[in-house]
């Protein structure tokens, strides 16, 4: 969907309005009912300086030239240049995303027009933390990944969400490095939490290709390789999605990949991370900063099976 030059927030512009925001709104919950939904805890959204920082002071976001120039974005080729560079000539619109599997009871295929009047786009400001030990803070636009689980009115055979992103030989150079589509995937009940969402913009301007356009995945507490980019299908599955990189390399990827700077990743510490953008590193917390929201999910944090 197009956006207007004159709806675009200037960074500065940006970083102004969610100070004013942050004053006068201590937390954002999202409602939940019925089933599933119903066991889910509200939870307060974190602000800008919100989050348990163990000591590291504010947080400062990551500046939008940053955020858009160093990624991971593999079908683009294996240098974090590489993206901002290849992936231009990427056609996102029109995009659709079809959302389907065993699990749900309402399968349906939504332009990304349609989730956009239909759902209010929601500000988030997250840490990321890639598993290559690197960081950045990022201020998210998108929809509650929740709500549109919701809406393919999940059945008892829904126990886990499948991603699955564009995979286009003809637009892609390196669409094949793994094989076949990137896939992703989460627990039922990490998909209904409310810090999951698909994210469709940064700084309230649409993600550039290289970030996912025109939309992906933000699981804030986990490694950065679960936040599945350019999504094309949803799926509410039975057994456990075969993620990409546990499928690539499981000695070293799993399933959970939540962040925790006591399990290393067997060729390098998770203990502290380099910050994006700035020079020096800085302590890695459980959970990326979001245990106090998140732990209750696992159950036994001395199980590596969550953490890598
Ligand atoms: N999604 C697709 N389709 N292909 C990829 O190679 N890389 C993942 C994830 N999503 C990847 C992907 C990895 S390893 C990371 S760390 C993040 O995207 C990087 O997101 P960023 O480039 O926006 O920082």
């Amino acid at each position: 969907m197009p956006i207007k030059s004159s709806e675009i927030t200037p960074e500065a512009l940006y970083r102004q309005r969610r100070r004013m925001i942050a004053l006068g709104l201590a937390s954002l919950t999202l409602p939940l009912t019925s089933g599933l939904f119903a066991n889910t805890k509200e939870q307060d959204m974190p602000e800008l300086g919100d989050i348990d920082s163990d000591g590291q002071g504010k947080l400062t976001a990551t500046k939008l030239e940053t955020i858009n120039s160093y990624n991971n974005y593999y079908e683009f080729g294996f240098a974090k240049t590489d993206p901002s560079q290849a992936a231009k000539t990427l056609i996102t619109s029109p995009w659709s995303v079809e959302i389907g599997g065993e699990g749900a009871d309402k399968p349906g295929l939504y332009d990304i027009a349609d989730l956009h009047s239909e759902y209010a786009i929601e500000n988030r400001i997250y840490r990321f933390r890639c598993v290559e030990a690197w960081a950045m803070v990022i201020p998210w636009n998108g929809i509650p990944l929740a709500k549109v689980i919701k809406a393919a009115q999940p059945n008892s055979k829904a126990r886990y969400v499948r991603f699955q992103t564009l995979h286009d030989t003809q637009q892609m150079p390196n669409a094949n490095w793994a094989g076949g589509p990137y896939i992703e995937g989460l627990t039922i009940t990490e998909a209904i939490h409310p810090l999951a969402m698909l994210a469709t913009g940064i700084y309230n301007q649409p993600l550039e290709q290289q970030t996912g356009a025109p939309i992906r995945l933000v699981v804030p507490w986990k490694y950065g390789f679960k936040y599945a980019k350019s999504i094309v299908r949803i799926d509410l599955v039975e057994s456990m999605p075969r993620n990409t990189w546990w499928r690539q390399n499981p000695n070293e990827y799993g399933f959970y990949a939540n962040v925790n700077p006591r399990f290393d990743h067997p060729r390098w510490s998770q203990a502290s991370e380099r910050v994006i953008g700035s020079f020096g590193r800085q302590k890695t917390l459980l959970f990326n900063g979001y245990a106090d929201q998140v732990a209750y999910l696992y159950p036994d944090l001395s199980d590596r099976r969550y953490f890598y």
